[in-house]
């Protein structure tokens, strides 16, 4: 990272603590290394986050159902998953500090320049540089026990992954929801990974959640017709629903804001694809630390549903009415983390006025369309952004004005979350929304008590109009929604 970068993170992390979006767990007890909490504004923005991905994957689609699974399962899951032989990372110990490092980030340069004079990687840590252990493979799983006694029968895993409630209800949920192929499920829930060196802020953590859909395809391919199972011709193979689900996530980023020339497509590499996947890309974002996954598009092929079937013993095959062949499916996996995509969303709506920008604008002021630098806007997408409008009524000591602000707050928040700020100069109430991301302010003035409008002051453009407040809703509903 270079200087500016890192300035831009730690700055990005300080907004986030100042206004209550992210802070750190426990912070009273000296923090819990890498599990953070959302405050009151960054919940919304998170939530806001699912509930984009959940309309879009789910309810404006006819063709993928929800489920919500528990995080706790049978323990047998994650051998027929193949997370207990094979989700694990390279770790190093420090044989003189004791610190641990994952051996293949070690050697990429991750943690900085090793001292390998000897012809073995030493501590990264410059004033330790001691002696590293040979590495050994560490398994990212959570381990806990199931019920009162704490033996290795009641032995379980916080899942690493949504993705294996998905394969196990896979038939419940074909039954009760009368669906044919392709068609997908899709889930958003918490999970676990005891991450060897967790960091950048929430980038990579042991606590965080997933967006997941599964979504289950024919298994053939132009040149196999895998047992006649495709019976129309203009049907997609799996290969052409891994390419058609590779943009539509890249797009959906797009929709919500990310600026294009901030994502790129980067396709795995045969000795790098996960124990399941035939194929996998990823989504990357460019943030400040540089280029880095956001979402991996996999094909995962007829993996999951057949190791479940092999472990269970339940027949979890499909049987398709058309071809009259049973079959396991083959899986197209879009799994994106919502923290990493509410991270990505901060850093490219974040914008500080710069100087040189005020400069340029050649007026008296030295401000940006009246901005002056230092300050902070977060340009969120209206769907994401945490609040819509904030209601401001001009002078808090005026009774009528504040009551006038009121009814307008107490009506729209029956649709809307909305900030009411009374407090302060009426620039400096600004700036508090632009912060956090408010597309819109809302001024109760004195002219509002005659002509019953209101001036609307938009975050990006800095345009004001002046509304009737029985227009205001309408006005408002064509902005966000
Ligand atoms: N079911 C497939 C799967 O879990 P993954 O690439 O390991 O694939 C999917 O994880 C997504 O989960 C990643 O693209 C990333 O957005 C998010 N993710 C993975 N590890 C994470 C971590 N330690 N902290 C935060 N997000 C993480």
């Amino acid at each position: 990272m270079n200087k500016n970068d890192t300035n831009k993170m730690e700055k990005i992390v300080n907004l986030c603590k100042r206004r209550g979006f992210i802070f750190p767990s426990s912070e009273i007890y000296g923090g819990a290394g890498s599990v953070w909490d959302y405050g009151p504004v960054g919940v919304l923005l998170k939530n806001n986050v699912k509930a984009a991905w959940w309309r879009d994957m789910v309810q404006l689609r006819d063709d993928i159902v929800g489920l919500d699974s528990s995080i706790l399962m049978h323990p047998r899951v994650w051998e027929a998953s193949g997370h207990i032989t094979a989700f694990h990372d390279p770790l190093v110990e420090c044989k003189k500090c004791h610190k641990r490092y994952r051996e293949d980030y070690l050697l990429e340069g991750k943690y900085g320049e090793v001292d390998t004079k000897d012809g073995k990687p030493h501590c990264p840590d410059k004033k330790c540089n001691g002696e590293l252990t040979q590495s050994k493979q560490f398994n990212l799983m959570f381990k806990t026990f199931m019920g009162p006694v704490e033996d290795s029968a009641s032995t379980t895993y916080l899942r690493p992954e949504t993705a294996q409630g998905i394969f196990t209800d896979f038939k419940q949920v074909l039954e009760v929801s009368r669906k044919k192929l392709p068609f997908g499920i899709a889930q958003i829930g918490k999970v676990f990974r005891n991450e060897i060196t967790p960091g950048n802020f929430t980038f990579r953590t042991r606590e965080f959640e997933q967006m997941e859909i599964e979504w289950f395809c024919k298994p053939f391919t132009r040149s196999n017709t895998n047992k006649g199972t495709n019976t129309n011709k203009h049907e997609k193979t799996s290969d052409e629903w891994h390419k058609y689900w590779i943009k539509e996530r890249f797009d959906w980023y797009q929709k919500y804001g990310i600026k294009k020339e901030n994502l790129k497509l980067r396709k795995h590499s045969k000795d790098e694809l996960a124990h399941y996947a035939k194929a996998a890309t990823d989504v990357e974002y460019k943030f400040p630390f540089g280029w880095s996954e956001l979402e991996g598009i996999a094909n995962r092929q007829d993996f999951d549903l057949k190791q479940h079937e092999k472990y269970s013993g339940k027949d979890i095959k499909y049987f398709d009415q058309d071809s009259k062949k049973k079959f396991w499916p083959y899986v197209i996996e879009p799994s994106g983390g919502v923290d990493r995509a509410t991270l990505a969303f901060l850093v490219d709506a974040y914008e500080e006025i710069q100087n040189s920008e005020c400069r340029m604008q050649n007026d008296n002021s030295k401000s940006k369309n009246g901005r002056k630098p230092g300050e902070i806007v977060l340009h969120l997408h209206p769907k994401l952004a945490p609040y819509k409008v904030a209601i401001l009524p001009l002078v808090k000591k005026d009774k009528r004005l504040v009551k006038m602000a009121k009814e307008i707050y107490d009506e729209f928040k029956q649709f809307w979350f909305v900030a009411y700020d009374e407090v302060a100069s009426i620039g400096r109430r600004y700036r508090r929304q632009d912060e956090i991301g408010t597309p819109y302010c809302i001024t109760v003035d004195f002219d509002s008590l005659k002509d019953k409008a209101v001036t609307v002051r938009d975050r990006d453009t800095m345009k004001q109009d002046r509304i009737k407040i029985k227009e205001l809703a309408g006005y408002l509903m064509g902005e966000i929604c």
